[in-house]
């Protein structure tokens, strides 16, 4: 029996759309660009500069202080280095730094509401361009003194951010960098945040390859000098489920635990993996 078209609900646009990028996707199935010694000493030069912003951001850090203050300091030096903020306008997003605070994963919007205080932490993200190459960069602090639970997820997540760096080597699997953070991460019982991924670098905050938290050793695409990530374990003290606030960016834990988040920018190099952010 035919159908009936006319029952079909069909949106011609989306439809389209989809067999286009489908299309895309087969005719390019993952461009991951190799960066040229060049390149990656700009991006070095970059992530530079985002150090000194980070450090600007650390200093605030306390109690009292607001995640509008964290903001200011890193307005103000981003502003006398005369770099660009990454993060400001990228998709309408307000801020220079995302700011998440406990049980916010990532993508905090600063404000003067966001007080610190005694025992929280409080997740700092920010990515710069210079001469046109990004780098992007993620912290946690803790407020003063935090229970021992909370340092051990800072410095666990810390650790498995270390141990996916050591596998971004030629000749390894992209997986292998997932399954470094996983490992580490799910044998304390914490939860790998799934939605939010790292991701390639370079003239654009986000290009190709998506560098998942979580996967299988030795799968993946084959890692190549020339390669350059940005690498950012999420990882939560509970379950590994987030969900995004009505502000439309603030993603948080959905069993309200504790979030943590380390980023950098490294590149894959004959000599070994090579942090960009330091
Ligand atoms: N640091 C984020 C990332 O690594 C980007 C922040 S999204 C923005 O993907 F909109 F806040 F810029
Ligand atoms: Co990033």
């Amino acid at each position: 029996m035919a159908r009936d078209r006319s029952k079909i609900p069909f949106n011609l646009v989306e439809y389209v759309t989809q067999l286009v990028d489908r299309f895309d996707r087969r005719k390019k199935p993952m461009a991951i660009q190799i960066k040229t010694a060049a390149e990656i000493e700009k991006m070095r030069i970059s992530g530079i500069a985002l150090r000194k912003v980070h450090n600007a951001v650390k200093a605030v850090v306390k109690p009292g202080a607001t995640t509008m203050d964290m903001e200011r300091a890193a307005q103000a030096v981003v502003d006398e280095l005369g770099c660009k903020a990454a993060f400001k306008g990228y998709h309408g997003y307000p801020a220079v730094l995302c700011t998440s605070v406990n049980h916010e994963v990532i993508h905090g919007i600063p404000s003067e509401k966001g007080v610190l205080k005694e025992g929280d932490i409080v997740s700092v993200d920010c990515g710069v361009v210079v001469d046109g190459y990004f780098s992007d960069a993620a912290v946690t602090y803790p407020v003063g003194n935090v229970s021992p639970a909370v340092a051990k997820l800072l410095k666990v997540t810390e650790a498995s951010l270390y141990a996916a760096i050591d596998k971004a080597v030629v000749g390894g699997r992209l997986f292998d960098i997932g399954n470094a953070v996983q490992t580490m991460c799910e044998k304390e019982g914490y939860g790998v945040v799934r939605e939010f991924v790292g991701h390639g670098i370079g003239r654009n905050m986000h290009e190709d390859p998506q560098v998942p938290n979580y996967g299988q050793a030795g799968k993946g695409p084959r890692l190549k000098a020339g390669m350059v990530l940005a690498i950012e374990p999420m990882i939560n003290a509970g379950t590994h489920e987030v969900k995004v606030l009505e502000d439309g960016w603030t993603a948080v834990t959905t069993d309200g635990s504790m979030s943590a988040h380390f980023e950098h920018t490294v590149a894959i190099t004959k000599d070994g993996p090579v942090i960009l952010t330091l």
